[in-house]
């Protein structure tokens, strides 16, 4: 029997990199999905195919994190469709590079919105969901290493990181009564579109996978496996916590 057999699980930002890469693997363990994308394409529907190849049931629900209409009828539309949701996975973000003098306020609104705020009320319609169905829940949200290190010229992607491990730590306090664990997964240089100007220029490159002690970047899957073990009954008893997966390039430090 798979792991998430019976389960399902609204994954954001799930058209690419982590979050694609998480909804596969969810999928793969036998949960059906809840893709949540910003615009429903052609790329969405083969990915819905590709989930639904896995055996399981694929909903598209195109939303944007920071509507919170838009998001509490996705839920609403998740649940009716799938019967349930049970877990959560808060993935869905972005990242504007400025030096802090140069941030625009439209920017740093934007950054904070999808990465944090978004994330806040989603949690909070799938934990009254899940208040209603009377059963615990999981809520994972990808962080990241950023949410403790400071990252030059990323200051608003910091901030809402930050925000986003006391998020976690709030939320997990709160929500334990209801049976709902909530952990964030901090990733470092992982291989994704987010790292595209990173991943396509070697003088970017080879300097950052210097400083990673297992000398490569990150790939979804290495994300996807642990997300699946915080939605799993394994992790029945594991809330409060970030997970690291970075190859060690948080704590990294030498001196020649
Ligand atoms: C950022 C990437 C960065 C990585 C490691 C991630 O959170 O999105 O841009 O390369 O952290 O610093």
């Amino acid at each position: 029997m798979k792991r998430l057999a019976g389960k399902a699980a609204l994954v954001t930002g799930a058209s690419q990199g982590i979050g694609l890469g998480i909804a596969l693997r969810l999928a793969e363990e036998g949960a059906d999905i809840a893709l949540n994308v910003l615009q429903d394409n052609a790329a969405a529907a083969e990915t819905q195919a590709r989930i639904a190849a896995l055996g399981v049931r694929c909903l598209v629900l195109p939303f944007d994190v920071t509507d919170l209409p838009a998001m509490r009828a996705a839920v609403e539309r998740a649940v009716q469709g799938l019967g349930a949701l049970h877990i959560l996975v808060n993935n869905a973000g972005i990242e504007k590079r400025a030096p802090f003098l140069e941030v625009a306020e439209q920017d740093y609104d934007r950054v904070m919105a999808v990465n944090l705020k978004g994330a806040f009320f989603l949690a909070q319609a799938f934990a009254a969901h899940r208040q209603a169905a009377g059963q615990g829940g999981r809520i994972i949200n990808i962080s990241s290493v950023h949410e403790n290190l400071p990252f030059p010229n990323f200051a608003p992607y910091c901030l809402s990181k930050g925000g986003m491990r006391m998020m976690m730590r709030n939320l997990a306090i709160e929500l334990a009564p209801l049976g709902i664990t909530v952990n964030n997964i901090a990733p470092g240089a992982i291989e994704t579109p987010i790292n595209a100007r990173l991943m396509n220029d070697p003088a970017l490159k080879e300097p950052l996978l210097a400083r990673i002690p297992q000398g490569r970047l990150g790939k979804p899957a290495d994300v996807a496996g642990v997300a699946a073990f915080l939605a799993s009954d394994d992790a029945d008893y594991v809330t409060a916590t970030t997970t690291v997966v970075d190859g060690g390039l948080l704590w990294n430090y030498a001196e020649q």
